[in-house]
């Protein structure tokens, strides 16, 4: 765990235990420009971004935040250079093996969300193992958005849906919010509560858009790579400023 602030271990104390998001969903901008201001190549800001994320995952469970959704590869991310998709594709790969052990011990459950078909079939396998042999953890969720879109995923689902139709498994007029949820990649935790973009862009670049219909929002300047305890503590302070109405008054 090579970037965690050494005195934030515990839940700070001016945090309200009782006004944790449950679900925090990230995407995870800037690694390029972090190395290019440091006259890196664009995948040591990759590299230090899972450092990041390791620590995010451990803080989150530390604080009692029961999931973590991550945007690590997007249906539009295969249009960089072919270098830079496989090494991000290698890298899922050797991190999702060489932390495994690390996952079992700490309790996690690992999911992927996205189209894993279209992944290379080496990262298929591993994605497989690490699911199957976490899916008893309960400590916290950790999910993995790859070859991940939000419009596809609506897609997807209403195929499904449209398939179960056809078959006679579910009347039309049948189809709800819950239903439509259950064929989303997402069915297994509820919506996230707060997502972070860091990087000091303002948008949602195709992620979770049903999910998100009443999640806080939280954008920052600071680059992923930089971002740590702190700026994760400052997300939560302001996010505990929100006041969510679900459009109630
Ligand atoms: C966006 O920064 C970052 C990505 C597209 C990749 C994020 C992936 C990781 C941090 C690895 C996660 C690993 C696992 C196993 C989940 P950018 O490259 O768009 O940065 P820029 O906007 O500054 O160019």
């Amino acid at each position: 765990m090579t970037a965690q602030s050494p005195n934030l271990e515990y839940l700070p104390s001016d945090l309200n235990k009782e006004l944790l998001p449950q679900h925090v969903a990230v995407i995870m901008d800037g690694n390029g420009r972090w190395a290019k201001r440091r006259g890196l190549p664009r995948i040591m800001g990759h590299k230090r971004g899972v450092d990041i994320l390791k620590d995010l995952l451990r803080c989150c469970k530390d604080w009692g935040i029961k999931a973590l959704t991550a945007y690590a590869f997007s249906t539009e991310n295969w249009g960089r250079p072919q270098e830079e998709v496989e090494f991000l594709m290698t890298l899922f790969q050797r991190v999702l093996r060489q932390e495994l052990r690390e996952m079992l011990q700490e309790n996690v459950r690992i999911g992927f969300v996205g189209n894993l078909q279209a992944l290379p079939n080496a990262l298929q396998a591993e994605i497989s193992r690490s699911m199957e042999e976490t899916k008893d953890n309960r400590g916290i969720d950790f999910n993995v958005a790859t070859n991940y879109g939000g419009r596809e995923e609506i897609l997807q689902a209403c195929r499904e849906i449209s398939k179960k139709v056809e078959q006679g498994l579910i009347k039309s007029h049948e189809i709800d919010e819950a239903i439509f949820e259950h064929h989303l990649y997402t069915n297994r935790n509820s919506d996230p509560d707060l997502i972070i973009r860091t990087s000091g862009e303002m948008r949602l670049s195709n992620f979770l858009l049903w999910q998100v219909a009443y999640s806080e929002i939280y954008f920052t300047d600071t680059l992923w790579p930089d971002f740590d305890r702190s700026e994760f503590k400052k997300a939560l302070s302001a996010y505990q400023e929100r006041d969510r109405r679900f459009g109630k008054v």
